[in-house]
């Protein structure tokens, strides 16, 4: 007889079949992925991220491989908050998979607005990015001031019914601060980390092989950093984490799992190997029933710190 194991997990009411998730701007709007493998059986999509308006997104080259990583200046190319509703959105409930509607703005009324239109609407939850690293105005200088981010998380959250996940920076100096702010104003759940701000230059031309100069370090690469803040963070809330940050393997999963994130996100690694979500919750079943753990919930913050 096969053992049957707990997968589900609930991230501040929302409650999901398993804890993987796909990461914001790696999945697109789920379509891409859909010849490779059936999206309804992930834990949840993070959609690209949305704005108010489309955008073009930055100039290019816009995406470089680095070692162990990525780096990213996409800037937010996304056809818009009200395309997505008509156009994306019902094509993923009519999947059957749970959606996060990942949304940013330039300014606070933008990230009203848009959770306004999107409380309407099917989607699941609403996943604030206040840490973009590649648009000029607004993005990342919302997410690393506590006081903006305590600010921002109260005035959207009266915007929404739905859960409200607020995704963290790792450019910051005392992550812990960032994430008590946004427990304060109301979130119900975190995500971390988003990109770290790199460059990379051409030595034979002198100049950023990236158009936008800097972009966003993504992959493996990053890990222990997203690791080290998910830990952190978890010791500063009572909200549930969706961890991420280069996680490739069902080990990576575990250790984001041992230092506290109640679901992950798989993203850069979606590149490499479209079909490793799936993957992923195959072994990370396969690992819970070896291991005799009944709940995968039972994993999550059980590090043994020195
Ligand atoms: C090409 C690319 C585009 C991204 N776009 C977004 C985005 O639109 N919104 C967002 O919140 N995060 C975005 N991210 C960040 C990822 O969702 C994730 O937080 C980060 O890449 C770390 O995970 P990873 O190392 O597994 O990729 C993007 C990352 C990449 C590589």
């Amino acid at each position: 007889m096969t053992k049957s194991v707990n997968l589900s997990v609930d991230i501040g009411g929302l409650k999901i079949n398993n804890p993987i998730t796909t990461a914001s701007g790696t999945y697109g709007f789920g379509r891409e992925y859909e010849n490779y493998m059936d999206i309804s059986k992930l834990g949840a999509i993070m959609v690209k991220g949305l704005t108010l308006r489309p955008r073009k997104g930055n100039k290019t080259p816009r995406v470089v491989e680095t070692a162990s990583g990525m780096l990213n200046s996409v800037g937010l190319e996304n056809p818009g908050v009200e395309y997505f509703v008509e156009n994306e959105l019902p094509y993923l409930k009519k999947k059957g998979v749970t959606v996060i509607a990942n949304i940013s703005g330039n300014s606070i009324e933008e990230y009203c607005e848009m959770s306004r239109i999107l409380d309407k609407t099917s989607c699941d939850a609403i996943e604030m990015n206040i840490s973009c690293p590649n648009v000029k105005q607004g993005g990342v200088a919302f997410g690393t001031d506590k006081d903006v981010v305590l600010k921002i998380t109260k005035k959207v959250r009266k915007y929404l019914t739905k859960p409200l996940i607020v995704k963290l920076s790792p450019n910051v100096t005392d992550i812990k601060e960032i994430a008590v702010s946004a427990e304060k104003g109301g979130a119900d759940g975190i995500s971390l980390i988003n990109t770290l701000l790199g460059m990379a230059v051409d030595i034979k031309t002198r100049r950023p092989i990236l158009r936008n100069n800097v972009g966003g370090l993504s992959g493996p690469a990053v890990k222990p950093v997203a690791i080290r803040m998910v830990w952190q963070v978890k010791s500063a809330v009572n909200i549930p984490i969706i961890g991420m940050g280069g996680i490739s393997s069902v080990e990576d999963i575990i250790e984001f799992l041992l230092v506290g994130a109640s679901a992950v996100s798989i993203g850069t690694a979606n590149f490499i190997n479209p079909k490793i979500s799936l993957e992923l919750l195959e072994e990370l079943e396969k690992y819970l029933i070896e291991n005799d753990i009944r709940d995968v919930n039972e994993l999550v913050g059980q590090i043994k710190i020195y």
